[in-house]
């Protein structure tokens, strides 16, 4: 699945998309981002949850003063709201300015996408959950989908329509992400999730008791305990995606059952 060198000179545009909210579409996202970036890519990442704002919190951005808002205002340049969070990752806030806020972006994403794509070599996409005109255009501005979910029912089910308005906007959907897995035996399996989206899963992401205090510190999981399993199902879907093989980074909760394996054995 090589996709990020499929098209030399063009970005690639990759929508995350929820049909719940709180599945962890910014979370993961975000993560996600910085893995690219660790693949050599030039990464930018856009927040378009524009009434949640929550992608600057996660990056530790908040308070920026020209925001995604402003753009579409019609107040600023979009070349005016970009950050760089690292050399090859740079974000756009979407702000939480209530002045500007408006419920109908949908014709000034259209435009902002087609800038942004000729600024960078990935564009990522944190969608806001559920279908509105905004995720609509997005959509039909994106070359693929990405679709988030927790492994229950009710966010597996609602991720359907999302994968159907994809296919109505003839946007391929690349699999789903599935979040905040715990191995509790009430959660749905990776294969019934299969068969229910009849899309594959492309990363299994454990509940992570970190990524809350990390996103209260603004640090990304990735980077912060980068031999933890949420980092590693993210760097391998990095990996997947720009056609590269990962070796996952074993952690210290590991070596401790590999010693007592070897204790056990003697
Ligand atoms: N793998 C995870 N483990 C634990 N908490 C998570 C995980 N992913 C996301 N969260 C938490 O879930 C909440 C919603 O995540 P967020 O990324 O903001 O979701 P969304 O963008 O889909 O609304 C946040 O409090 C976030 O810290
Ligand atoms: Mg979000």
């Amino acid at each position: 699945m090589n996709l990020v060198d499929s098209k030399k000179n063009e970005a690639i545009k990759i929508a995350m998309v929820s049909g719940k909210g709180g599945t962890g579409k910014s979370t993961v996202s975000a993560n996600l981002a910085f893995a690219l970036s660790k693949y050599g890519k030039d990464v930018v990442i856009v927040d378009t949850d524009v009434n949640m704002a929550n992608l600057e919190l996660i990056v530790g951005m908040e308070g920026m003063p020209i925001t995604l808002n402003s753009v579409m205002a019609g107040n600023a340049d979009i070349t005016q709201a970009i950050y760089e969070y690292t050399e090859n990752m740079r974000v756009v806030p979407a702000g939480v300015s209530l002045d500007e806020l408006k419920f109908d972006n949908s014709a000034e994403l259209e435009i902002i996408i087609e800038r942004l794509n000729s600024m960078c070599e990935v564009l990522l996409i944190d969608c806001p959950a559920g279908l509105n005109q905004d995720v609509n255009s997005i959509i039909s501005s994106a070359d693929h989908v990405i679709v988030v979910v927790t492994p229950d029912i009710t966010s597996v089910s609602d991720a359907i329509k999302l994968i159907n308005l994809s296919s109505k906007l003839e946007t391929s959907v690349l699999g789903a992400v599935v979040n905040k897995i715990t191995n509790d035996s009430s959660e749905l399996t990776t294969k019934a999730i299969e068969t229910i989206l009849e899309l594959p899963v492309i990363a299994s992401v454990p509940e992570d008791d970190t990524v809350r205090a990390n996103a209260a510190y603004g640090i990304l999981s990735v980077q912060k305990q980068p031999e933890s399993g949420l980092s590693n199902a993210i760097m391998e879907l990095a990996a997947k995606l720009t056609g590269n093989r990962y070796i996952p980074q074993k952690g210290s909760s590991s070596t401790l059952v590999d010693k007592l394996k070897r204790l056990l054995k003697r």
